[in-house]
């Protein structure tokens, strides 16, 4: 039998990450089980999902604790005891503090709704909307003490259109991030990630997009 790789997933909201990550476990394309699931929030969606597909879950409020430290140790604590070897953020507004980073050194996993460096924090889509830019995307990269700087796992392209909106372009994206967060925890699971300072380097990988894109096409040029 295959090898799982057990997973804790933080969450704040939506959770439609998550589920398409619990859509990829449940259809047998991916090598993974959701030990826990901890959201800061207790009227997050994503719970609703959790308790539909038999998930444990467990709520932790900022306010009932007295520092990011002291919430970060009971989330160490709650993954540990669930026997997590890996943790992935899923829409969860938080920067970690060193001592969860610690915890889980390159085994924390978060996605981000633009093509990093550009647009880090919060709003990135409608900055990469009002900035005018005419790709954007989203990167899965492992967490680190910065906002959205750790090493790049894999990131997809997304086109802005003329007759686009920031949510429409938001739109796009997610349905992006629901195709590329379950393949860079494949690619852990089947232990093809190989980490040396900044880069993230995929055993095995074979080029298979090599054109550059454009937009507007060059059609004809
Ligand atoms: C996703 O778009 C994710 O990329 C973003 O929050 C959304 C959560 O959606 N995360 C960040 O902006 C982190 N900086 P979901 O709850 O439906 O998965």
């Amino acid at each position: 039998m295959k090898r799982r790789v057990k997973l804790g997933v933080l969450v704040s909201g939506s959770g439609s990450n998550l589920q398409s990550i619990i859509d990829h476990i449940e259809k047998g394309l991916l090598d993974a089980e959701i030990r826990m699931i901890i959201s800061n929030n207790p009227e997050a969606y994503a719970l609703v999902r959790a308790r539909k597909h038999g998930i444990p879950y467990t709520v932790l409020e900022y306010r009932d604790f007295g520092t990011r430290e002291d919430f970060d140790r009971k989330v160490i604590e709650v993954f540990n005891a669930s026997g997590v070897e890996l943790v992935i953020m899923a829409g969860f507004m938080r920067i970690l503090s060193p001592s969860f980073l610690n915890a889980f050194p390159m085994r924390i996993m978060n996605i981000h709704p633009a093509l990093l460096p550009s647009f880090p924090g919060m709003h990135a889509q409608k900055k990469a909307f009002d900035y005018g830019v005419k790709f954007s995307g989203c990167t899965v990269h492992f967490a680190d003490d910065g906002v959205d700087t750790g090493p790049i796992i894999i990131q997809a392209i997304v086109p802005l259109y003329d007759h686009d909106s920031d949510e429409t372009l938001a739109q796009r994206i997610l349905k992006e991030e629901h195709r590329i967060y379950p393949k860079a925890i494949q690619l852990y699971a089947e232990e093809k990630l190989e980490v040396a300072g900044r880069k993230v380097r995929v055993k095995d990988h074979k080029q298979t997009d090599p054109h550059p894109l454009h937009n507007p096409p060059l059609v004809n040029f």
